[in-house]
């Protein structure tokens, strides 16, 4: 008897069938190509947001104003890699190396997390990154837990419990700093007014101008729109500014009743969009430091390599 093969089209429809019954999708499941692309741009897009997101923090690691501080700043940084560990390893199992993800990185191809391309000019922003972004992180993330792809969605589950700890070291530093001096108080406002309006794009343009936003909902990839996400950030952190005695960098931020919402001024697009296509303050410096860095660790993935071989070579020795 012929074996019947389903075609392309009865494929896909098995295919959106599991997704509609919340089924999650897992590596050896056959998925359409563009499923599988638009993945692998995610989710190597997100993994190595978290890399070069240790580098505007790691900048302050030195010079942690005391111990306790240092150390926990240290142990935020190394989250933040081993976060990008685990993305890449969901990446890996839809069929692209770490070595090709690293080369798009590097030559910029692939693009990350716009955010880390602004400097971290004083104690204070690192108090507003871990409150303001890893706080806008956690937004996002909380909802990819429910993404349709198994991998990426039990990445975030394990992430999301680290974030929390992200957020209020950084929320700490501004409470400390907004009770303090009346120069560390200006301190915590400038970087307030300096990290609100980048954390805010930090959830990518409208829905009305997002390329990717359709299709990644019907394939539940994400599942909340841009400006749902980002309308709920903005909501949480009214009061938290409120709390700290701060003024609101949005100066049209205003409750509406109606919507349930905070109403809120326009974004700077033109801003958005320079530094997306590579032309934010850092964006030169944050690349070619992960290119020293990894040429300066090529040692160490060469003498796995040499080991790997080595007990390859002694355990077939063994069985001979
Ligand atoms: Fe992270
Ligand atoms: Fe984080």
């Amino acid at each position: 008897m012929a074996e019947y093969k389903l075609t392309e089209e009865e494929q896909e429809a098995a295919f959106q069938q599991r997704i509609d019954d919340e089924q999650k999708i897992e590596p050896k499941d056959w998925m359409p190509e563009a499923y599988r692309k638009n993945l692998i741009r995610q989710i190597s897009q997100h993994a190595h947001s978290e890399v070069i997101g240790e580098q505007p923090e790691g900048n302050w690691i030195t010079r942690s104003p005391s111990l306790r501080r240092k150390a926990v700043l240290l142990a935020k940084v190394q989250d933040e890699a081993g976060h990008g560990l685990y993305l890449y390893s969901a990446a890996e199992s839809l069929g692209i190396s770490r070595a090709e993800m690293i080369e798009a990185l590097q030559t910029g191809k692939a693009k990350y997390a716009s955010i880390f391309n602004y400097p971290s000019q004083t104690w204070g922003d690192v108090g507003a990154i871990g409150w303001l972004v890893d706080g806008a992180a956690i937004v996002n993330q909380v909802s990819l837990q429910r993404t349709s792809y198994g991998p990426y969605s039990r990445a975030m589950i394990k992430i999301c419990k680290e974030e929390s700890f992200h957020q209020r070291q950084g929320y700490q530093i501004m409470i400390e700093l907004a009770k303090g001096t009346p120069a560390q108080k200006q301190m915590a406002q400038d970087s307030l007014n300096r990290f609100y309006w980048p954390a805010l794009m930090m959830f990518g343009p409208h829905d009305s101008e997002s390329a990717h936003s359709a299709k990644s909902m019907k394939w539940k990839i994400k599942r909340e729109t841009n400006d749902d996400l980002r309308q709920k950030f903005i909501d949480q952190t009214v009061p938290q500014i409120e709390f700290l005695g701060l003024e609101h960098p949005d100066k049209a931020i205003k409750w509406n009743e109606e919507r349930g919402h905070y109403d809120s001024g326009e974004l700077n697009w033109d801003e958005f969009y320079k530094v997306i296509n590579g032309n934010g303050h850092c964006n030169r410096q944050r690349i070619q430091h992960h290119i020293k860095a990894h040429e300066e660790g090529a040692w160490v993935r060469d003498a796995q390599l040499a080991y790997n071989a080595k007990q390859k070579a002694k355990k077939a020795a063994d069985a001979a």
